[in-house]
């Protein structure tokens, strides 16, 4: 896609966004129908099915060619990344959504033959949206922002997945606690605005296609590292164990991964 076509899409997607957000809030109040999915801790709301049908329709209307991947089974069974693939992400933190009715994100991100295109995440309480990609830059809401500074891991806090900190899984806690404390948000989405905004200075958790795509489009434009746990490249259709961080910090965690 040209420039040209890249701020078309945006100009749409910007627009499906907010009237999927402003239909969320303004049923904060209603009651949920909540169900569970791998256990008790999975959960799905009639929200997070309604709000990927709106979006995945928005989506193939137009641009029916195009390859959809999302969670709630609205998507398409996509096996390669050729062409143009789509990743939605409803609800991003849908546990938050129905505890605290707060700190949850919404999620798109858009790749043509592999590659970072458009990425959105959008925190639905705070009306905050962060969005870009290489060709268009980064910005949070209307203004153009630049990347955060390039840490050391000492110099910022860390974000977690909540289990493999407990179980130090995969290092996570080691690596934790080599930064200036562990932080846990509960949604993939707002962990990615954190370290994209200087607030964190990196995130590891086990992810799913749609909970970093938006965000590795995002971070990649502000000059972070996105990798696997590893430092291998990621693969957009697994789910794996994703790497958000400056490129200061990464040797530093490479190190504390390997002894
Ligand atoms: C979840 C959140 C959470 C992460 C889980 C994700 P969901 O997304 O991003 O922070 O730890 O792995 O599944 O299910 O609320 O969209
Ligand atoms: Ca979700
Ligand atoms: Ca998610």
């Amino acid at each position: 896609m040209d420039l040209l076509e890249i701020k078309a899409v945006n100009t749409d997607v910007q627009r499906w966004l907010a009237t999927a957000a402003t239909n969320l809030r303004q049923h904060l109040t209603a009651h949920f129908q909540v169900q569970t999915k791998s256990g008790r801790n999975d959960l799905v709301t009639n929200f997070d099915k309604e709000t990927e049908h709106f979006l995945v329709d928005q989506i193939r209307h137009s641009f029916p060619n195009d390859q959809i991947v999302s969670e709630e089974g609205f998507g398409d069974q996509v096996q390669q990344m050729s062409g143009r693939v789509w990743f939605v992400d409803p609800i991003d933190g849908t546990l938050n959504f129905v505890k605290q009715r707060n700190d949850f994100a919404m999620m798109i991100g858009l790749y043509e033959d592999g590659r970072n295109v458009l990425g959105y995440i959008l925190d639905v309480m705070d009306n905050k949206l962060l969005w870009g990609g290489p060709s268009v830059g980064l910005h949070l809401n209307e203004e153009a922002i630049s990347g955060p500074a390039n840490e050391p891991l000492a110099a910022g806090l860390f974000g977690v997945n909540g289990p493999m900190f407990a179980t130090n899984r995969e290092s996570v806690r080691d690596i934790a606690f080599a930064s200036s404390g562990a932080r846990i948000l509960g949604s993939a989405g707002l962990e990615f605005q954190h370290v994209i905004l200087g607030r964190q200075v990196g995130y590891i958790s086990r992810l799913m296609p749609w909970d970093f795509a938006a965000g590795k489009i995002l971070a990649e434009t502000a000059g972070l590292s996105v990798t696997t746990i590893d430092g291998d490249p990621i693969n957009m259709l697994k789910s794996q164990t994703v790497l958000v961080t400056t490129h200061h910090a990464l040797p530093e965690i490479q190190r504390i991964r390997q002894s």
